[in-house]
């Protein structure tokens, strides 16, 4: 079986990136450690982070996952595009954010994609990542892909 994990904007700056948000972890970090619990699992594991909304929702329409785990960022309160491109390929996805949204300014607690998703993991770090893949992986399981 095939996961997306799908990065949006400003993700590439973290580990430098407002550190009391978002950790200390770099991006790279965080998906070497998925990478290697995919693994373990046999999963696959695709990784894509864009700042550019065109090239995330192409990144959706041409994958061939069985799953997508997103952190749209900032595109999480502003892209119904993005939110279309999901449905469109009805590719099943949960959606992850490192920090807790609904704790922070009233525009980041509405989601174009937590009505749609399996699961939304928000405020638990870069650990939502792995809570993500577990939840996705033992889905895949039970389905036989
Ligand atoms: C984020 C939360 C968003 O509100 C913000 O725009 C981000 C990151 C998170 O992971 O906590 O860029 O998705």
């Amino acid at each position: 079986a095939k996961i997306l994990l799908v990065n949006g904007p400003n993700l590439n700056l973290l580990g430098r990136r407002e550190p009391g948000h978002y950790g200390n972890d770099t991006l790279d970090k965080i998906v070497q450690d998925l990478l290697h619990s995919a693994a373990q699992s046999n999963i696959q594991l695709e990784h894509i982070q864009s700042n550019a909304e065109h090239i995330l929702i192409e990144a959706i329409h041409n994958t061939d996952a069985d799953m997508i785990i997103i952190n749209p960022a900032a595109f999480t309160h502003t892209s119904v595009a993005l939110r279309d491109a999901i449905l469109g390929v009805a590719i099943p996805f949960i959606e992850v954010h490192l920090s807790n949204v609904h704790s922070r300014e009233p525009f980041r607690h509405h989601s174009y994609f937590s009505d749609k998703a399996i699961g939304v993991i928000c405020g638990l770090g870069a650990q939502g990542y792995q809570f993500a893949l577990q939840a996705a992986v033992a889905r895949l399981q039970t389905s036989n892909k």
